[in-house]
């Protein structure tokens, strides 16, 4: 059966990390909007160009443009199978825009919000140490390092550091998921679907929070 899940929490909580392990463990589609929106700067895409400004400030991209993205992208043949969603929905319009696309195209509706909770303080010291790899492999200099400085355990490739990871926008990125991602949360918890995640915890008793809130053995 296809099941598709909501990875809810602000920046630095996790949320790229634990969608990694899972989407792989359970054999579900990984859908990072901020990996789709990366991707298109780099390729210097309409949609890449008009985002780039928003993205390094530290701002949302306006909705109707993420919209359309994910609608292309659920319409793939991999999310039929389910989808682990990663950044998205971020407001309540891409909440609701997203309910009707699973109706319309699955017959479906979410099945989980695992929602990650981190303080402030320790997302802003998670940030300003992530470095990651040109194909999305994240690591911190700290809490998760490489084993070879610099290089990325699974392809090899040199990391770098994100350019929206600088502290002042580290610290607007955090005031914009207050203000418009963190409604979020009331509109799942009423829907019943939201499960709250201690996102302070070692990376491996996170996923085994996730896991158990998905009702799936993790083991
Ligand atoms: P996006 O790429 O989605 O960024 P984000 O939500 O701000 O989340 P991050 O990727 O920064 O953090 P994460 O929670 O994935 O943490 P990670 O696992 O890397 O979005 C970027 C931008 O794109 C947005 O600002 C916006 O402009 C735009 N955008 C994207 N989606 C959009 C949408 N839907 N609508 C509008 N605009 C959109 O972990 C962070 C660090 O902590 C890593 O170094 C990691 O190794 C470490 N770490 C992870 N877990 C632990 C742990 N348990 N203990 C210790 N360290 C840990």
């Amino acid at each position: 059966m296809a099941n598709y899940y909501v990875l809810l929490g602000p920046p630095g909580a996790g949320k790229g990390t634990q969608a990694k392990l899972i989407s792989e463990k359970i054999g579900v589609a990984h859908i990072s909007t901020g990996d789709l929106l990366r991707e298109n700067v780099k390729n210097r895409t309409v949609l890449g160009l008009e985002a780039q400004g928003y993205m390094n400030s530290g701002r949302l991209v306006p909705d109707d443009l993420i919209i359309s993205m994910v609608r292309e992208r659920i319409a793939l043949p991999d999310c039929s199978k389910g989808a682990l969603m990663d950044g998205f929905p971020r407001t309540v319009a891409q909440a609701e825009a997203f309910d009707k696309m699973l109706q319309d195209a699955f017959n479906a509706k979410i099945a989980c919000v695992p929602c990650i909770e981190v303080p402030a303080v320790l997302l802003i010291e998670r940030l300003s140490g992530r470095t990651m790899c040109p194909n999305g492999h994240v690591f911190h200099q700290v809490f998760n390092p490489p084993a070879a400085e610099g290089v990325c355990d699974e392809c090899g490739a040199a990391l770098y550091q994100r350019d929206d990871d600088k502290v002042e926008t580290v610290t607007k990125r955090i005031e914009v998921y207050e203000n418009q991602t963190a409604p979020l949360i009331a509109y799942y918890d009423q829907a019943g679907i939201l499960a709250r995640v201690d996102g302070t915890q070692q990376i491996d008793s996170v996923t085994a929070q996730i896991f158990s809130a998905l009702g799936i053995d993790g083991a």
